[in-house]
């Protein structure tokens, strides 16, 4: 079968970081192309962060491009209290030496999505989604033209990591979520609740060191670095690998279970802004609008990921 073309629409962040690598290392899936996005981190540095993991994966020639610096209507915020100044804060990186693509990032979504066969490419937003909602808004006749959108982002049981209701991604944007999750695109959301399933264990870990490869080492030290942000609020056993559900998603859907539900984004409420007001129990009469994932076979996700990583 061929594989199955996708955009990343990342802001690189470690646990983006490790969906890259598992994509690059994955040939069921063709990576037409990364698009950076402001989020963790302003837009340089998710940009140049991209670039690093291309060469991290042995694949500079993957086109990265850069994207939108800001929200659609908000300042910017940013996570560095969780990835580090840099975004990528664990182990020493050298500067990317491959190039960053001239074209704008939203131009390059707008450009695929045109000259690909209809319903061919699937878009994979690791990030806020400002990219992605600043190519419908330009470019309108995309919209119908995207096979799937599979992105991380949201809670509902969980409720919020970056206030008590939202979850980063939708809150840095919520504006660009509202417009995603009412376009009518096939969408499979990874929320909070099945994230802070995929943690990070010691074992884990290590298996990622013991495969004795760069990017193995790699993945270790990030993983090491942002998950004790996580072990201290949560008190959990160790960080939630949140982005790289996307792309296992796209590899092995069967290692996930959710419901088709309707899901509203909160644009209004000082209290309550970016929340995923997701109908679970199906209280409304709202129509479904995507597949809110709630549970993942974490031991499968990690055997996943650990093999993928080592081929590399
Ligand atoms: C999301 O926010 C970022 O910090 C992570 O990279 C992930 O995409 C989790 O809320
Ligand atoms: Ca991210």
């Amino acid at each position: 079968m061929a594989p199955r073309k996708i955009i990343i629409d990342t802001d690189p962040g470690q646990d983006d970081a490790v969906a890259i690598l598992l994509a690059l290392a994955s040939p069921e899936l063709d990576v037409l192309g990364i698009t950076a996005v402001a989020g963790n981190v302003p837009l340089p540095l998710t940009q140049k962060n991209a670039r690093i993991v291309c060469e991290l994966a042995g694949r500079p020639e993957t086109r990265v491009f850069a994207g939108c610096d800001a929200p659609l209507k908000r300042k910017l915020v940013t996570a560095e209290h969780v990835h580090g100044k840099t975004g990528l804060d664990g182990p020493k990186m050298d500067d990317p030496v491959m190039p960053l693509q001239d074209q704008h990032a939203v131009d390059f979504l707008i450009e695929t999505l045109r000259a690909e066969p209809e319903k061919t490419v699937t878009l994979c937003p690791l990030g806020p989604l400002t990219n992605i909602a600043t190519a419908f808004l330009k470019a309108p006749d995309i919209i119908p033209r995207v096979q799937e959108i599979v992105l991380m982002g949201g809670a509902y049981f969980e409720v919020g990591n970056i206030t008590p209701a939202a979850e980063f991604n939708i809150y840095v944007d919520p504006e660009a979520a509202e417009i995603v999750f009412k376009s009518g695109v096939p969408l499979v959301v990874m929320p909070l609740d099945v994230t802070h399933k995929a943690l990070t264990t010691r074992p884990r870990i290590e298996a990622f060191r013991a495969l004795g490869t760069k990017p193995g080492t790699m993945v270790a030290e990030w993983t090491d670095f942002f998950e004790r942000f996580d072990m201290e609020k949560y008190g959990s056993q160790g960080a939630p690998l949140h982005d790289p559900c996307v792309i296992a998603y796209l590899l092995d859907p069967y290692l996930f279970s959710g419901r088709e539900i309707n899901v509203e984004i909160e644009t209004t409420s000082e209290l309550t802004l970016g929340m995923t007001v997701a109908d679970w129990w199906r209280v409304t009469k709202r129509p479904a609008n995507c597949l809110f994932i709630g549970d993942i076979q974490a031991d499968g996700f990690f055997r996943l990921l650990t093999d993928r990583i080592g081929r590399l």
